[in-house]
């Protein structure tokens, strides 16, 4: 399939400027609107970073360990903000209704994100992974989720990709409009290739950060019940509760491969080059450095 061929206005709209799922899109004042509270997480991404690992990973901390009350899928737990649809995931709906702390995904841009969420000083997470390897997750949860149209092939994704013809749109955008956020006190960024390198190191940051005295023991439970094997046999973590209808697990599990440098597997010599002169230009004068390999 030719990549021009691509009907996005099935299934996607415009929602300033940016590609968003078509459901989504039809309720986004209800996002814009939304109410946050003082004490509210964020956990923001672009997608296919690390999300649900690090939403694991804080869930666990807020539950001291207990992984018994970590049992109920990750989205309900975590709601997903701008999420909207028949199902189960309707997180305005969801938020609106749970008790207080509130622990919330989102893939917006710092820009997109409710303004409610500045105004009341809320802590926010920011997760962050390498753009060749964001793509090639991204091409499989394409190829995953049935709302999404046929991707192609992967260099005609990749090209897509680079355009920002994608939900939530310019990776390069994204991640820049958060790395502007470094120096909010109320802003941690996190690294998928540093969670990958040293989890324990990046489990205490996130504690630190929450305000929670780290021990090794409770490390150690986090650690165990968030690694990639643990949670690909989660169903509460693996999104296996989500009929096949929507997200065929069949064609690529969600919790796929969890590595970092899967991009050398898919990217041509030549892609790779080209990739690699427009990211030059799409983060000129940005000061962010990621790690392709570890
Ligand atoms: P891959 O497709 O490269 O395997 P998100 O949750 O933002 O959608 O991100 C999904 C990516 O995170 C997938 O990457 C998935 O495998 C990876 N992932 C999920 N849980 C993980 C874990 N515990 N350890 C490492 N990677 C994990």
């Amino acid at each position: 399939m030719d990549s021009s061929s691509y009907d996005y206005s099935e299934n996607f709209s415009i929602v300033h400027g940016m590609i968003m799922y078509k459901e989504f899109a039809k309720y986004w004042d209800d996002v814009e609107a939304f109410q946050a509270r003082p004490d509210d997480l964020v956990i923001a991404t672009y997608p296919r970073s690390g999300t649900t690992w690090v939403s694991e990973i804080i869930d666990m901390i807020y539950k001291e360990g207990d992984v018994e009350k970590c049992k109920d899928a990750i989205f309900n737990r975590i709601p997903y903000l701008e999420s909207r649809s028949e199902g189960p995931m309707n997180g305005v709906k969801q938020l609106k209704e749970m008790s207080s702390p509130r622990i919330l995904k989102t893939h917006l841009s710092s820009e997109h994100l409710p303004i409610s969420f500045w105004e009341k000083n809320c802590k926010m997470i920011y997760v962050c992974r390498n753009a060749k390897d964001v793509a090639v997750s991204y091409y499989y949860f394409f190829l995953m989720v049935s709302i999404h149209p046929n991707p192609g092939s992967f260099p005609e994704f990749v090209e897509k990709f680079m355009d920002g013809q994608v939900p939530y749109g310019s990776w390069y955008q994204h991640t820049r409009s958060w790395w502007e956020k470094r120096k909010n006190p109320h802003v941690l960024i996190l690294f998928y290739e540093d969670l990958k390198e040293d989890i324990r190191k990046e489990v205490k940051k996130m504690m630190q950060f929450l305000g929670r005295k780290p021990s090794e023991e409770l490390v150690d439970k986090i650690v165990h019940h968030t690694s990639f094997q643990e949670m690909k046999n989660n169903p509460a973590s693996n999104y296996t509760a989500i009929p096949e209808k929507v997200i065929n697990q069949k064609v690529s599990p969600f919790i796929r491969k969890g590595i970092t440098g899967d991009w050398k597997n898919y990217f041509t010599v030549a892609l790779n080059e080209r990739f690699d002169m427009h990211y030059e230009q799409q983060m000129k004068g940005c000061t962010l450095k990621l790690r392709t390999e570890i």
